[in-house]
Formats: C-alpha cells, structure tokens, sequence
C-alpha cells in the first residue's frame, strides 16, 4: 500500500513540482489549497506530467480547522508537505495581521490535526529569510538566526519553533487518540525555474516580486524593463549575492525529507537542513547568464537598493548532502533556460 502525502499549497510553485516528484517517487498524494494564490494552472499540468488524473484535489482554506480535519478523517495521511502560506516580503509589511493570521493558523490547523488523527510526519517549507542578514557566510543549519526583517520572515521563523515545540510535546504519545508529531524544516534559499516539460512553473499574481520571473516577463515584453536594485554593494560586481535552487532539485529534497521521516532514518524528532546550491550568483550574472543561454539581450538599468534587502547570503548544503544524500544537480543555466521556456509557453510561443 503507497504511502500518503498531503501537499497543502499543492497547487502552487514548490507544491506542484513536489507534487510530480512525490508522485514519481511511487507516493500517493492529495493536495489541498485555498487557490488564493494559484490557479488551476499547474494542477493540470501535474496531470499532465504523471499522467494522473486521479489525484485527489480538496479545495479548502487550511485556517479553516473544520476542513482540515475532515481531510484527516477522509483520507489517511502519512506525512504532511506544508506549503499553504502567504509568501510576499513586501506585503507583509504591508499587511502584518493578514500574514500572521494566515500564516501561523494554517499551521497550527495543520499540526492539530495532525496530532489528534494519531501522530504525523509534518515537512515545513522554511526560508533562508529565517537568518536575516548573517554575519558568516555560508551559512549551517546551526547559523543564529537574526530577528526577522518582515513579518513574512518572522512566520517562518514562528511556524520553525512551533514545529519543534509540538514535537517535543508529542514524543511520547502512543498513536491511540493522539499521536506523535516528526517535523523536518527545509530552509530554501531562492527557488527559480520551471519543470523541463514547461507544463508547470512560475505563476506570480501581478508584477512579480522575485527576480526571475521579473527577467522571464522583461524578455517575453510583459515588463517594459528590469531594474537591478542596487549595484554599489561590497560585492565583485556590486549587485547582491543569492543561492538559487532549481525547483526540480529542491521538489527533489522533498521527496528524500519525507522520506526520511516515514522510514523512521530521523536522528531527532526535529531537524533542520538548507537546501541550496552552496553557490554564490550576483543578480548582474544571473542577468547575463539567462542572456547567454537563451541568446538573447535582455532591458535592464540599475535601480536604488530595494529596502530589506540583504547583500548576500548562500548555504553550507554539507548536511543534506551528507545526511539526506541529496545534491542540487542543475546548473543555473539549465535552470534559466526552463525559465524562458516557461514564460514562452504561458505567452502561446
Ligand atoms: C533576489 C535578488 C533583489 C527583483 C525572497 C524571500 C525568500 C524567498 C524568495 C519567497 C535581490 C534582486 C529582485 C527585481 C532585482 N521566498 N531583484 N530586481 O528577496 O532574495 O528572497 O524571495 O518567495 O524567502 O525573502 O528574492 O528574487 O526578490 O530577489 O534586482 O525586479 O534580486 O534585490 O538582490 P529574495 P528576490
């Protein structure tokens, strides 16, 4: 009997190429969303890739405890992929109540149920925001966290220790009416690009915040010009310095986490792994690498320093090479030319 995964956010980015994964991996999965955010877009490009059309798909608000619980009773889930959040830096700051409300009840939803329905492995979807501006680069799993700069980061850091605090409280509970809650935290760095099929990618609502996206809808003519904020950092060429995960690696780490949890591999009841490349890329050789691979001259300036931002920050992946037996393996200009492809494909080229 396959072992059952719950994707809640399973519609979106991450969660649709999890989704692919897992089902590849020989799991069954359900995914859950509230299609604040997404629409049904990647869904049925996941059908498309896997060639499933049978994967349950429950349309529910994840604050919403009711149907929460109801999928726990419908179905029986094995491990939990929690993506189900509000994700935009800048509107949080904006809309403080609106992400903490929606962010940490999500979660706690999630963890409730997951408790009371005898015990569940929970994966959080985790963020580099967590380490804010630190001071030593790399960065380990063991790297302070620094207090958030936004009130999206601060939920990742929240929603991390709520983890922790309901696995330690659940360690000894035997499964009978409450059960045992196993949490690992992916800590992404920048996720870009899209499936190789160009079936599912990046779906940003309006002008899009992250940088790739903003490059792809530049090139295709949706965005006039990309402004590259800040050039005068201390950096080689002045621009800031990021770890972008290709999407199919990081849905990859996915797979090999959940895995460990439903194999009993787990060390600790809680455990946290980076989940990046290790390598340092400026935004200005991003830029120029997504031209040279997709051969063509992209419209840029440079622009102020975007306010939050921080000059650089790339993971030590040491753990989760050596611990989950995971490695990024796309290069960013396979990564980049997925990306092109994607937006071609959304604008019927
Ligand atoms: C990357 C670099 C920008 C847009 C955030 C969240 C993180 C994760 C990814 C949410 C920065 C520069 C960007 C543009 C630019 N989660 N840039 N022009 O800020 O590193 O991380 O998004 O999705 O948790 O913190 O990602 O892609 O916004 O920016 O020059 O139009 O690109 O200044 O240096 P960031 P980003």
């Amino acid at each position: 009997m396959a072992k059952r995964v719950l994707v809640s956010g399973g519609a979106g980015y991450i969660g649709s190429h999890v989704t692919v994964e897992l089902i590849n991996a020989g799991y069954d999965v359900v995914v859950a969303d509230n299609m604040s955010n997404c629409d049904m877009t990647c869904f049925e490009g996941v059908k498309k890739i896997t060639g499933r059309e049978d994967i349950p798909f429950c349309q529910i608000d994840c604050c919403d405890y009711a149907s929460v619980d109801r999928l726990f009773s419908d179905y029986k889930i094995d491990a939990v992929i929690h993506f189900a959040a509000f994700k935009a830096v800048g509107e949080s700051v904006a809309e403080p109540i609106m992400y903490y409300r929606n962010n940490l009840v999500s979660f706690l939803n999630i963890l409730e149920a997951a408790k009371t329905h005898g015990g569940c492995n929970v994966l959080f979807s985790s963020s580099a925001t967590v380490y804010g501006e630190a001071e030593n680069l790399p960065v380990t799993e063991q790297t302070p966290r620094l207090p958030a700069t936004s009130p999206y980061g601060n939920t990742k850091q929240m929603c991390e220790d709520i983890l922790r605090d309901v696995v330690f409280a659940t360690k000894d509970y035997d499964g009978a009416a409450q059960g045992p809650v196993k949490g690992i935290a992916l800590r992404y760095f920048n996720p870009i690009g899209a499936h190789p099929s160009a079936l599912i990618g990046e779906l940003p609502r309006g002008v899009p915040n992250n940088l790739v996206p903003f490059i792809t809808q530049t090139a295709i003519g949706k965005r006039e010009c990309l402004s590259i904020f800040g050039n005068d950092y201390p950096t080689e060429d002045g621009t800031c310095l990021r770890d972008y995960i290709d999407i199919v690696d990081l849905a990859k780490a996915h797979v090999v986490a959940v895995s460990r949890m439903m194999d009993g591999k787990m060390k600790e009841g809680y455990e946290i792994f980076n989940i990046g490349t290790g390598r340092p890329v400026s935004v200005a050789e991003l830029v120029n690498a997504f031209e040279k691979v997709n051969n063509l001259k992209l419209n840029y300036k440079f622009a102020p320093r975007r306010p939050g931002d921080v000059v650089a920050i790339w993971a030590d992946t040491r753990l989760a090479n050596e611990e989950l037996g995971w490695k990024a393996e796309r290069s960013v200009e396979e990564t980049l030319a997925a990306a092109w492809a994607w937006e071609k494909r959304l604008a019927g080229k």
